[in-house]
């Protein structure tokens, strides 16, 4: 059942996203093939999946959330491009292609990583289907989750912890920003624009934060006994770079350990939800997977 549902969720996502980031003839052409390269490359479009989950659950009807959906995704896929750059992690694969960079240089991927971000915001805020009010609040909320106090700020913590050893609270508040945010991003977001209440808003955030730090555990452990075929992306790059990361501290069972603990506080927080049935079969789905 969730498999199914994921991938109507992902068609919705990359028909509209199809829509909403055209090829540019002229002196753009070369940058909007960059961002469309990356943008249309598959990914399990997890984030759009969840937001449009969230505002159904609240309510909604799925479709209007599709704007918010897509402008998540082009975040996401810009911190993609801008993470495997040779000034972060330095990864040549990603989607199972070559990155951004290795295709159209440094400059270009630079740009359309840029191109991406500001392309989102453009698109949430210009859709009719939501109450203003609502639009507003979610899309502030979506930038903050973003920004420095946010996936950008997990990312700069990121870096900084490279041959670094720290403790296990330093470990979490740095993967809670990195990944956990952007994935705060769809569930509460999704709860916004729906305008839901406050305890919706609260369940939300826990799925999410418990789902964010279980999903970057498990890419952790991934990097270590993934398969790069699997995963569209080169495995041992965390070791390659010094990076403490929970598998490296603690070890593979520890880390399934976790993983599992997680799941099962997510699929808590999602039985707040009368209906919360997907949100439980994809935390159990995530919780084992292999790409
Ligand atoms: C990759 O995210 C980056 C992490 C947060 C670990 P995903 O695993 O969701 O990547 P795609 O979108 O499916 O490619
Ligand atoms: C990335 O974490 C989180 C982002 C904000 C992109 P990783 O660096 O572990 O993600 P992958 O393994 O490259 O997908
Ligand atoms: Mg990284
Ligand atoms: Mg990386
Ligand atoms: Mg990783």
């Amino acid at each position: 059942m969730p498999k199914e549902m994921l991938a109507r969720y992902a068609a919705m996502t990359e028909a509209a996203l199809e829509r909403f980031f055209p090829q540019e003839e002229g002196c753009a052409g070369r940058l909007t093939e960059a961002c469309r390269y990356s943008l249309l490359s598959g990914g399990k479009r997890l984030r759009p999946a969840l937001l449009m989950e969230f505002y159904r659950l609240c309510g909604g009807e799925p479709e209007d959330a599709i704007p918010f959906a897509c402008g998540l995704e082009m975040i996401h896929t810009y911190s993609l491009i801008h993470d495997d750059l040779p000034c972060m992690d330095n990864d040549d694969y990603r989607r199972g292609r070559l990155s951004n960079h290795k295709v159209y240089g440094e400059a270009v991927a630079t740009l359309a990583g840029d191109a991406l971000l500001n392309r989102a915001f453009e698109i949430m805020l210009s859709q009719t289907a939501v109450p203003a009010e609502r639009a507003m609040a979610a899309a502030a909320y979506i930038g903050r989750c973003s920004g420095v106090f946010g996936m950008i700020g997990g990312q700069i913590e990121d870096l900084s912890l490279e041959g670094k050893t720290p403790s296990e609270r330093e470990l979490l508040q740095m993967i809670s920003k990195k990944t956990g945010a952007l994935l705060r991003a769809a569930c509460v977001g999704g709860c916004l624009l729906a305008g839901a209440p406050q305890r919706s808003l609260a369940a939300a955030e826990q799925y999410a934060d418990a789902l964010g730090l279980a999903f970057q555990i498990r890419d952790d452990l991934l990097d270590v006994i993934g398969d790069a075929a699997a995963l569209g992306k080169a495995t041992g790059s965390d070791a390659a770079n010094h990076k403490s990361t929970f598998v490296s501290l603690y070890g593979q069972a520890a880390c399934r350990r976790r993983v599992d603990e997680l799941t099962a506080r997510a699929v808590d927080a999602a039985g707040d939800f009368a209906d919360g049935g997907f949100l439980q079969a994809l935390a159990k789905q995530l919780a084992g997977r292999n790409h």
